[in-house]
């Protein structure tokens, strides 16, 4: 397969850094964004608000709806727009993530939402995908493709202070037991499972800081 010189794709568990270093390489190689784990969160959201319950429901309402993937670089966030109403932090609680990830495991959604996925490169802007498969299946021609590990504890903490700062609450023993089971779900799941993709670099960042991560990253893109 020929490589494609500017994409990078990110993918890991949750709470790892995915997307704090996706904004951060995309700030310094000017580049776009795509958070794919939105992609799944608005079918997780769609099918709990407009009760979705099969997924031929769900593959008909998004090929009948106009979806926009929307980057905003200053704010570092991604958001969708969907029949031109936007959704963002609706999206982000973990009740939509389950439901997301419960969804990701059914192989006619994920084929569904490649194209969409696929649609955010843009050969002349460049791309940094953050996901579970960017690397394995949406992306394999990516240029460099690096995997982020850090340990359950380190993980929970990060996505609490995450959510704390949008004002929710959090109760930390059952947040690390749904993080916890997400992941199981999504590296056991028969499609495009959560793993490392053969040719991928892994950085484990329990310990390392956001600088750190991107640094390492960046050596190993310059000498590409
Ligand atoms: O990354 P985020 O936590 O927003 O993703 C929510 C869920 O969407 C994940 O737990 C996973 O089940 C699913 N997902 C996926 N493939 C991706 C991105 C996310 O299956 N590329």
């Amino acid at each position: 397969m020929k490589e494609v010189k500017n994409i990078i794709t990110i993918d890991g568990p949750s709470g790892v850094g995915k997307g704090t270093l996706a904004f951060s390489l995309a700030e310094k190689l000017g580049w776009n964004v795509l958070d794919s784990g939105l992609i799944y969160r608005l079918t997780g959201y769609l099918s709990l608000k407009e009760k979705l319950n099969s997924p031929e429901d769900i593959i008909f309402h998004l090929n009948h709806s106009k979806i926009k993937l929307l980057t905003n670089l200053k704010e570092k966030i991604c958001e969708i727009e969907i029949d031109e109403v936007v959704l963002g932090n609706e999206l982000r609680n973990e009740v939509v993530a389950t439901k997301a990830s419960e969804i990701a495991k059914v192989p006619e959604i994920r084929n569904a939402i490649i194209k969409i996925q696929r649609n955010a490169y843009d050969a002349k802007s460049g791309l940094i995908a953050d996901g579970r498969d960017m690397g394995t299946v949406i992306f394999p021609e990516a240029i460099l493709k690096v995997f982020l590990q850090a340990s359950p504890e380190v993980r929970a903490e990060r996505r609490a202070n995450q959510l704390k700062e949008k004002g929710m609450d959090v109760i930390m023993h059952d947040l690390l037991k749904l993080i916890e089971q997400r992941d199981k779900d999504d590296m056991n799941r028969k499609v495009s499972p959560l793993k490392p993709a053969q040719d991928s670099i892994l950085i484990d960042t329990s310990e390392l800081s956001i600088k750190e991560v991107e640094e390492k990253v960046m050596e190993n893109y310059k000498k590409l």
